[in-house]
């Protein structure tokens, strides 16, 4: 326990009161203002979260001016370089990269629940041949808690456990089942004999009438993806689970809640925005009137995959995404102009003083859409590909917090700036309006 404490002075009274520092093993310490209301009668007002931690936590560390994001200590890149998504899983949701013997069990238990019940499929024909697989999502995996009956008491240990492997086990199979709903071809049913990356890339891409085998480099490109989406801290889908989650909701109806928060173009639902920004940009003698349209405080307009609420250097997951971009490319064949026009973009924003002011620069989600177009995805797909990924990160952060002795449920207050105390008037003496 710190021993350090910071002191609040009210400059009316003088009167003083005094809170722990709550300390990191890296990165910022907390002052522990659990007591102020019950001391001094006053709220903190923190809207957008900027100077609030919500919770503790061991999962995710990042340095945003330095550009680090590490899981369990291990850093991203040598993650991405030298493990699997099903390692990285491991390891958030255990604490540790699994040994031999680990890694063999987990993936077995991860791979025999790939299958979803059969019942599931009628789920999906209510759905519009054109809705968003984001909203069959949202939709579909808050269902999961109708069908898994024997794994919703959070309480217990091994039901908790079961949940996060259905999860991390069907949720690709959803989502290429929402692919091929929309696409109106028949659903893919894994295959076991398949990796984690292999077969979902075989759920979405295959069609009974042909053989489709995805080259060893595709597989580890998709791999690579779901390493650099599985896990970011706080952000806005995590702290929704959590908050579900701190009602007691079940596991599988808290994934729900995520997603749902992970769609919005802000967040998750920025890599389909960037490809289609590129598109509306169109060609590189635009860019410069597009940048203006961004840098314009009365244009809605914003450029797509640019900023980040705590990387205020560089977002090391595009950093590995731009490096491999070429070689999945390469391997592909393709040669796409969006690609050309998106760097452009890049070093013409990065060079610009509004950019450089306000330490705005590429993100995961600026790379992942050409990639991910580049492999055959329809851009309404990618904001789901980041929820398959970031459901290892969902879990692992609700099964922490459910862990964490004497959690209670969040419950944010208000600073009230409506009306006072009025009566109410009765209909005919109510003012007219307009
Ligand atoms: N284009 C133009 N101006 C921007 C942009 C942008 N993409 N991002 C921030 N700004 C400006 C903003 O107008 C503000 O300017 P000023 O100080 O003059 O008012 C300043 O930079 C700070 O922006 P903010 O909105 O206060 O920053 P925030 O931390 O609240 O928002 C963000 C972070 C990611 C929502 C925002 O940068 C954004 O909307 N980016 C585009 C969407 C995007 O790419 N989202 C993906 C984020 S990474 C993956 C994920 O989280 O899922």
């Amino acid at each position: 326990m710190s021993k350090k404490t910071f002191t609040l002075t009210n400059d009316q009274t003088g009167e003083n009161w005094t809170f722990p520092v709550v300390e990191s093993t890296q990165g910022p310490s907390a002052i522990d203002i659990r007591p102020l209301f019950a001391k001094t009668g006053h709220l903190t007002l923190d809207p957008g979260f900027t100077s609030t931690a919500s919770c503790s936590s061991g999962l995710t560390f990042i340095d945003g001016d330095e550009g680090i994001l590490q899981h369990r200590g291990y850093d991203i890149r040598d993650l991405a370089e030298n493990t699997s998504f099903l390692e990285v899983a491991h390891t958030l949701l255990y604490g540790d990269l699994p040994n031999r013997k680990e890694k063999e069990e987990f993936e077995k238990n991860i791979i025999y629940h790939t299958m979803v019940h059969e019942q599931i499929h009628h789920f999906f024909r209510g759905f519009r041949r054109d809705a968003h697989p984001m909203a069959i999502m949202c939709g579909v995996v808050g269902a999961l808690s109708s069908f898994y009956h024997d794994s919703l008491d959070i309480w217990d240990p091994r039901q908790r456990e079961i949940s996060a492997h259905r999860l991390i086990a069907k949720i690709p199979t959803l989502a290429a089942m929402s692919l091929k709903y929309m696409l109106g071809q028949p659903f893919v049913y894994p295959r076991n004999d398949m990796s984690y990356a292999e077969n979902f890339l075989h759920m979405c891409f295959s069609v009974p009438a042909e053989r489709y085998q995805p080259s060893p480099a595709l597989v580890k490109a998709m791999d690579k993806i779901l390493i650099l989406h599985a896990d970011h801290e706080q952000n806005a889908s995590t702290s929704t689970v959590r908050l579900a989650g701190s009602s007691q909701a079940n596991p599988f109806a808290c994934i729900a809640s995520g997603i749902a928060s992970l769609w919005g173009p802000a967040h998750g639902g920025a890599n389909q925005a960037v490809l289609e920004m590129l598109k509306q940009i169109g060609h590189k003698n635009n860019i410069p009137q597009y940048l203006e349209k961004a840098k314009d405080k009365d244009d809605p307009f914003r450029l797509m995959g640019f900023g980040h609420r705590v990387y205020k250097n560089y977002d090391p997951r595009a950093a590995v995404l731009k490096s491999s971009s070429d070689a999945v490319l390469d391997e592909l064949g393709v040669d796409d102009p969006m690609l050309e026009l998106a760097r452009e973009l890049e070093s013409i924003a990065l060079e610009d003083d509004y950019f450089i002011e306000r330490k705005l620069f590429p993100n995961v989600d600026f790379y992942s859409g050409i990639i991910l177009k580049a492999m055959g995805f329809p851009t309404e797909m990618f904001t789901v590909l980041f929820a398959v990924a970031r459901t290892v990160g969902w879990i692992s952060q609700w099964k922490e917090m459910i862990e964490e002795p004497g959690h209670r449920i969040g419950r944010p207050r208000q600073v009230y700036n409506g009306p006072t105390l009025r009566p109410v008037l009765p209909l005919k003496k109510r003012p007219a309006k307009g």
